[in-house]
Protein backbone atom coordinates (compact mmCIF):
# COMPACT_ATOMS: atom_id res chain seq x y z
CA UNK A 1 0.00 0.00 0.00
CA UNK A 2 1.50 3.24 -1.03
CA UNK A 3 1.68 5.93 1.62
CA UNK A 4 -0.62 8.90 0.66
CA UNK A 5 -0.40 12.41 1.14
CA UNK A 6 -3.68 13.52 2.24
CA UNK A 7 -5.29 16.57 0.05
CA UNK A 8 -7.64 17.96 2.34
CA UNK A 9 -5.95 18.84 5.68
CA UNK A 10 -8.96 21.24 8.22
CA UNK A 11 -5.78 21.20 10.25
CA UNK A 12 -4.37 23.85 7.51
CA UNK A 13 -6.79 26.02 9.15
CA UNK A 14 -6.42 25.78 12.98
CA UNK A 15 -2.11 26.30 12.87
CA UNK A 16 -2.08 29.88 13.94
CA UNK A 17 -4.09 32.07 16.62
CA UNK A 18 -4.77 34.31 13.75
CA UNK A 19 -5.42 31.78 10.97
CA UNK A 20 -7.90 30.26 14.02
CA UNK A 21 -9.41 34.26 14.17
CA UNK A 22 -9.99 34.78 11.10
CA UNK A 23 -12.01 31.43 10.31
CA UNK A 24 -13.77 31.82 14.04
CA UNK A 25 -17.72 31.41 13.04
CA UNK A 26 -18.44 32.67 16.62
CA UNK A 27 -17.62 35.88 18.12
CA UNK A 28 -18.80 37.18 21.13
CA UNK A 29 -18.74 41.10 21.55
CA UNK A 30 -19.26 42.37 24.81
CA UNK A 31 -22.51 44.42 23.99
CA UNK A 32 -24.34 41.00 23.81
CA UNK A 33 -23.25 40.40 27.76
CA UNK A 34 -25.99 41.10 30.12
CA UNK A 35 -24.78 41.10 34.04
CA UNK A 36 -27.34 40.29 36.72
CA UNK A 37 -27.02 42.76 39.64
CA UNK A 38 -28.77 42.17 43.13
CA UNK A 39 -30.19 45.45 44.81
CA UNK A 40 -30.79 46.04 48.28
CA UNK A 41 -31.96 49.03 50.52
CA UNK A 42 -30.04 51.41 52.05
CA UNK A 43 -26.25 53.26 51.05
CA UNK A 44 -23.01 52.25 51.29
CA UNK A 45 -23.80 48.31 51.86
CA UNK A 46 -21.83 45.52 49.75
CA UNK A 47 -23.03 42.38 51.11
CA UNK A 48 -21.11 39.44 49.55
CA UNK A 49 -22.47 36.30 48.26
CA UNK A 50 -20.90 33.52 49.36
CA UNK A 51 -22.15 31.06 47.02
CA UNK A 52 -21.36 33.53 43.88
CA UNK A 53 -17.52 35.10 44.97
CA UNK A 54 -17.26 38.44 43.41
CA UNK A 55 -20.77 39.16 43.81
CA UNK A 56 -22.51 40.96 46.39
CA UNK A 57 -26.18 42.67 47.14
CA UNK A 58 -25.55 46.26 46.62
CA UNK A 59 -27.69 49.32 47.37
CA UNK A 60 -28.20 51.78 44.88
CA UNK A 61 -25.25 53.77 45.31
CA UNK A 62 -22.30 50.96 44.80
CA UNK A 63 -25.16 49.90 41.77
CA UNK A 64 -24.39 53.04 39.85
CA UNK A 65 -20.24 52.55 40.63
CA UNK A 66 -20.87 48.87 39.09
CA UNK A 67 -22.99 50.40 36.19
CA UNK A 68 -20.03 52.45 35.23
CA UNK A 69 -17.49 49.64 35.64
CA UNK A 70 -20.04 47.79 33.08
CA UNK A 71 -20.28 50.58 30.75
CA UNK A 72 -16.70 51.19 30.56
CA UNK A 73 -15.72 47.51 30.19
CA UNK A 74 -18.44 47.70 26.82
CA UNK A 75 -21.28 45.44 28.85
CA UNK A 76 -24.56 45.73 26.20
CA UNK A 77 -27.21 46.23 30.14
CA UNK A 78 -27.84 44.75 33.37
CA UNK A 79 -30.78 43.19 34.86
CA UNK A 80 -31.77 44.29 38.32
CA UNK A 81 -33.40 41.86 40.93
CA UNK A 82 -34.75 43.20 44.29
CA UNK A 83 -34.22 42.51 47.69
CA UNK A 84 -36.93 44.36 49.42
CA UNK A 85 -37.21 45.40 52.73
CA UNK A 86 -40.33 44.04 53.39
CA UNK A 87 -42.19 41.02 52.25
CA UNK A 88 -46.07 40.37 52.08
CA UNK A 89 -48.19 37.37 50.90
CA UNK A 90 -48.85 38.99 47.70
CA UNK A 91 -45.69 40.84 47.55
CA UNK A 92 -46.90 44.00 47.09
CA UNK A 93 -42.73 45.55 47.81
CA UNK A 94 -43.00 44.74 44.31
CA UNK A 95 -44.43 47.68 42.79
CA UNK A 96 -43.43 50.33 45.63
CA UNK A 97 -41.59 53.08 43.12
CA UNK A 98 -39.09 53.55 46.38
CA UNK A 99 -38.27 49.86 46.32
CA UNK A 100 -34.75 49.01 45.29
CA UNK A 101 -35.43 48.28 41.41
CA UNK A 102 -36.99 51.58 40.93
CA UNK A 103 -34.25 53.39 42.23
CA UNK A 104 -31.58 51.75 40.95
CA UNK A 105 -33.06 52.02 37.60
CA UNK A 106 -33.23 56.03 37.61
CA UNK A 107 -29.60 55.73 39.69
CA UNK A 108 -28.81 53.71 36.11
CA UNK A 109 -29.92 56.45 34.02
CA UNK A 110 -27.36 58.52 35.83
CA UNK A 111 -24.41 56.87 36.15
CA UNK A 112 -24.36 54.50 33.12
CA UNK A 113 -26.68 55.64 30.19
CA UNK A 114 -25.28 54.14 27.71
CA UNK A 115 -26.35 50.86 29.55
CA UNK A 116 -29.77 48.79 28.66
CA UNK A 117 -31.46 48.83 31.60
CA UNK A 118 -33.37 45.11 32.45
CA UNK A 119 -35.13 44.86 35.36
CA UNK A 120 -36.34 41.39 36.32
CA UNK A 121 -40.17 41.02 36.89
CA UNK A 122 -41.27 37.96 39.80
CA UNK A 123 -42.77 38.30 43.02
CA UNK A 124 -40.82 35.40 44.82
CA UNK A 125 -38.67 37.98 46.17
CA UNK A 126 -41.36 39.96 47.42
CA UNK A 127 -43.96 37.38 48.98
CA UNK A 128 -43.35 36.31 52.44
CA UNK A 129 -43.43 32.35 51.31
CA UNK A 130 -41.12 32.97 48.72
CA UNK A 131 -43.65 31.51 45.72
CA UNK A 132 -43.92 33.54 42.89
CA UNK A 133 -46.98 34.93 43.34
CA UNK A 134 -50.07 34.37 45.72
CA UNK A 135 -50.82 31.28 46.92
CA UNK A 136 -54.20 29.66 46.96
CA UNK A 137 -54.04 26.66 48.59
CA UNK A 138 -50.47 25.81 48.51
CA UNK A 139 -49.61 26.47 44.88
CA UNK A 140 -49.32 29.77 43.29
CA UNK A 141 -52.81 30.98 41.64
CA UNK A 142 -52.13 32.20 38.31
CA UNK A 143 -54.47 34.49 37.61
CA UNK A 144 -54.70 36.38 40.64
CA UNK A 145 -50.61 37.13 40.34
CA UNK A 146 -51.36 38.47 36.53
CA UNK A 147 -51.99 41.86 37.33
CA UNK A 148 -49.37 42.20 40.17
CA UNK A 149 -47.18 41.41 37.82
CA UNK A 150 -48.82 43.66 35.04
CA UNK A 151 -48.23 46.44 38.43
CA UNK A 152 -44.63 45.92 38.84
CA UNK A 153 -43.97 46.23 35.40
CA UNK A 154 -45.29 49.44 34.61
CA UNK A 155 -43.69 50.47 37.85
CA UNK A 156 -40.45 49.43 36.48
CA UNK A 157 -41.03 51.02 33.22
CA UNK A 158 -41.98 54.19 34.87
CA UNK A 159 -38.68 54.08 36.65
CA UNK A 160 -37.17 54.05 33.60
CA UNK A 161 -36.76 50.32 32.18
CA UNK A 162 -35.86 49.63 28.91
CA UNK A 163 -36.63 45.96 29.01
CA UNK A 164 -39.07 44.48 31.83
CA UNK A 165 -38.34 40.17 31.89
CA UNK A 166 -40.88 38.44 33.56
CA UNK A 167 -39.42 35.80 35.17
CA UNK A 168 -42.58 34.25 37.11
CA UNK A 169 -43.60 31.17 34.36
CA UNK A 170 -47.59 32.26 34.62
CA UNK A 171 -49.79 31.39 32.06
CA UNK A 172 -51.11 34.25 30.04
CA UNK A 173 -48.55 36.93 32.10
CA UNK A 174 -46.97 38.36 28.74
CA UNK A 175 -50.54 39.41 27.69
CA UNK A 176 -51.29 40.98 30.86
CA UNK A 177 -48.08 42.66 31.12
CA UNK A 178 -48.20 44.40 27.29
CA UNK A 179 -51.72 45.75 28.14
CA UNK A 180 -50.68 47.23 31.29
CA UNK A 181 -47.75 48.79 29.85
CA UNK A 182 -49.47 50.25 26.68
CA UNK A 183 -52.52 51.60 29.29
CA UNK A 184 -50.28 53.27 30.90
CA UNK A 185 -48.20 55.01 27.65
CA UNK A 186 -45.40 52.68 27.81
CA UNK A 187 -46.32 51.48 24.50
CA UNK A 188 -42.23 51.23 23.68
CA UNK A 189 -40.71 49.12 26.82
CA UNK A 190 -39.63 45.68 25.62
CA UNK A 191 -40.87 42.50 26.97
CA UNK A 192 -38.42 39.68 27.06
CA UNK A 193 -40.20 36.76 28.54
CA UNK A 194 -38.11 33.99 30.09
CA UNK A 195 -40.45 32.13 28.08
CA UNK A 196 -38.57 28.62 28.69
CA UNK A 197 -37.89 28.59 32.25
CA UNK A 198 -36.88 25.43 33.87
CA UNK A 199 -37.18 23.71 36.86
CA UNK A 200 -33.81 23.78 37.62
CA UNK A 201 -31.45 22.93 40.28
CA UNK A 202 -29.04 25.42 38.94
CA UNK A 203 -30.56 28.63 40.44
CA UNK A 204 -29.32 27.48 43.85
CA UNK A 205 -27.07 30.35 44.62
CA UNK A 206 -29.03 32.84 43.24
CA UNK A 207 -32.10 31.91 46.27
CA UNK A 208 -29.43 32.86 48.40
CA UNK A 209 -28.37 36.47 46.43
CA UNK A 210 -32.17 37.38 46.10
CA UNK A 211 -33.77 35.81 49.29
CA UNK A 212 -36.08 33.70 47.15
CA UNK A 213 -35.99 30.32 48.46
CA UNK A 214 -39.50 29.12 49.15
CA UNK A 215 -40.52 28.93 52.16
CA UNK A 216 -41.73 25.00 51.67
CA UNK A 217 -42.53 23.08 47.88
CA UNK A 218 -41.01 24.13 44.83
CA UNK A 219 -41.55 25.46 41.28
CA UNK A 220 -42.03 22.41 39.61
CA UNK A 221 -45.95 23.17 39.10
CA UNK A 222 -45.31 26.14 36.67
CA UNK A 223 -41.14 26.17 35.54
CA UNK A 224 -40.39 23.33 32.86
CA UNK A 225 -39.55 19.76 33.56
CA UNK A 226 -36.06 19.25 32.01
CA UNK A 227 -36.83 16.25 30.28
CA UNK A 228 -38.97 18.27 27.58
CA UNK A 229 -37.83 20.33 24.43
CA UNK A 230 -41.30 20.31 22.59
CA UNK A 231 -43.08 21.86 25.03
CA UNK A 232 -40.29 25.00 25.06
CA UNK A 233 -41.59 25.85 21.32
CA UNK A 234 -45.05 25.85 22.65
CA UNK A 235 -44.21 28.52 25.62
CA UNK A 236 -42.47 30.82 23.32
CA UNK A 237 -44.86 30.59 20.33
CA UNK A 238 -47.88 31.65 23.23
CA UNK A 239 -45.30 34.56 24.37
CA UNK A 240 -44.78 35.63 21.13
CA UNK A 241 -48.79 35.53 20.21
CA UNK A 242 -48.80 37.48 23.25
CA UNK A 243 -46.78 40.46 22.40
CA UNK A 244 -42.88 39.03 23.79
CA UNK A 245 -40.33 41.05 21.54
CA UNK A 246 -37.62 38.54 22.89
CA UNK A 247 -37.29 35.13 24.48
CA UNK A 248 -35.09 33.67 26.97
CA UNK A 249 -34.20 29.83 27.04
CA UNK A 250 -32.72 29.44 31.07
CA UNK A 251 -30.47 27.75 32.53
CA UNK A 252 -27.89 28.22 29.25
CA UNK A 253 -25.22 25.05 29.32
CA UNK A 254 -27.67 22.03 30.21
CA UNK A 255 -30.25 23.05 27.61
CA UNK A 256 -28.16 24.49 24.89
CA UNK A 257 -29.97 21.91 22.28
CA UNK A 258 -33.49 24.16 24.18
CA UNK A 259 -31.30 27.47 22.67
CA UNK A 260 -30.65 26.11 19.75
CA UNK A 261 -34.35 24.71 18.55
CA UNK A 262 -35.69 27.89 19.47
CA UNK A 263 -33.27 30.18 17.42
CA UNK A 264 -34.45 27.79 14.66
CA UNK A 265 -37.83 28.29 14.99
CA UNK A 266 -38.90 31.98 15.60
CA UNK A 267 -36.92 35.21 14.45
CA UNK A 268 -36.94 37.36 17.25
CA UNK A 269 -33.50 38.08 19.25
CA UNK A 270 -32.47 34.81 21.70
CA UNK A 271 -31.03 35.25 24.98
CA UNK A 272 -29.51 32.50 27.38
CA UNK A 273 -29.47 33.17 30.68
CA UNK A 274 -25.99 31.88 32.49
CA UNK A 275 -27.60 30.99 35.96
CA UNK A 276 -25.66 30.95 39.22
CA UNK A 277 -25.05 27.32 39.50
CA UNK A 278 -23.16 27.39 36.07
CA UNK A 279 -21.11 30.38 37.52
CA UNK A 280 -20.61 28.89 40.76
CA UNK A 281 -19.55 25.18 39.45
CA UNK A 282 -16.98 27.11 37.24
CA UNK A 283 -15.73 29.09 39.88
CA UNK A 284 -15.46 26.22 42.85
CA UNK A 285 -13.91 23.88 40.24
CA UNK A 286 -11.19 26.62 39.07
CA UNK A 287 -10.41 27.64 43.14
CA UNK A 288 -9.09 23.77 43.64
CA UNK A 289 -7.24 24.18 40.94
CA UNK A 290 -9.08 21.38 38.74
CA UNK A 291 -10.06 23.89 35.52
CA UNK A 292 -8.16 26.44 34.10
CA UNK A 293 -11.10 29.08 34.92
CA UNK A 294 -10.73 31.94 32.20
CA UNK A 295 -10.72 29.67 29.44
CA UNK A 296 -13.94 27.40 31.13
CA UNK A 297 -16.03 30.79 31.43
CA UNK A 298 -14.75 31.80 27.64
CA UNK A 299 -15.68 28.46 26.36
CA UNK A 300 -18.96 27.87 28.33
CA UNK A 301 -19.94 31.32 26.72
CA UNK A 302 -18.87 30.92 23.40
CA UNK A 303 -21.20 27.49 23.58
CA UNK A 304 -23.93 29.36 24.23
CA UNK A 305 -23.15 32.07 21.46
CA UNK A 306 -22.81 29.07 19.13
CA UNK A 307 -26.26 27.45 20.34
CA UNK A 308 -28.10 30.58 18.83
CA UNK A 309 -28.65 32.90 21.53
CA UNK A 310 -27.85 36.04 20.53
CA UNK A 311 -27.98 37.93 24.28
CA UNK A 312 -26.47 36.14 26.92
CA UNK A 313 -26.97 36.94 30.93
CA UNK A 314 -24.06 36.27 32.56
CA UNK A 315 -22.07 36.61 36.10
CA UNK A 316 -19.02 36.57 33.96
CA UNK A 317 -20.44 39.59 32.31
CA UNK A 318 -17.84 42.32 33.32
CA UNK A 319 -14.78 40.29 33.19
CA UNK A 320 -15.48 38.41 29.62
CA UNK A 321 -15.96 41.70 28.02
CA UNK A 322 -12.45 42.68 29.48
CA UNK A 323 -11.04 39.42 27.86
CA UNK A 324 -13.37 39.78 24.76
CA UNK A 325 -11.29 43.19 24.54
CA UNK A 326 -7.51 41.80 25.09
CA UNK A 327 -8.18 39.11 22.44
CA UNK A 328 -9.46 41.55 19.83
C1 LIG B 1 -36.97 34.36 40.00
C2 LIG B 1 -35.69 34.05 39.28
C3 LIG B 1 -34.80 32.99 39.52
C4 LIG B 1 -33.69 33.21 38.69
C5 LIG B 1 -33.95 34.35 37.94
N1 LIG B 1 -35.20 34.85 38.30
C6 LIG B 1 -34.82 31.91 40.49
C7 LIG B 1 -35.92 30.97 40.60
O1 LIG B 1 -36.74 30.78 39.70
O2 LIG B 1 -35.99 30.39 41.68
C8 LIG B 1 -32.45 32.35 38.68
C9 LIG B 1 -31.20 33.00 38.18
C10 LIG B 1 -29.92 32.35 38.59
O3 LIG B 1 -29.88 31.23 39.14
O4 LIG B 1 -28.87 32.97 38.33
N2 LIG B 1 -38.13 33.85 39.47
ZN1 LIG C 1 -40.08 33.80 40.95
Amino acid sequence: MSTTIPITRPRRLRMSASLRRTVAETRLHPSQLVLPVFVVPGRGVRRPIESMPGHAQLSVDRVSVLAKEAEAAGVGGMMLFGVPETKDEVGSSAWDPSGPVPQALEAMADAAPGLVRWADVCLCEYTSHGHCGPLRGDVVDNDASLPLLARASVAYAEAGADIVAPSDMMDGRVAAIREALDAAGHTDTVICSYAVKYASGYYGPFRDAAGSAPTFGDRRSHQMDPANSREAIREVSLDLAEGADMVMVKPAGPYLDIVRAVAETVEVPIVAYQVSGEFAMIEAAAARGWIERERVMMEALTGIARAGAGIILSYFAIEAAHLIGEQG
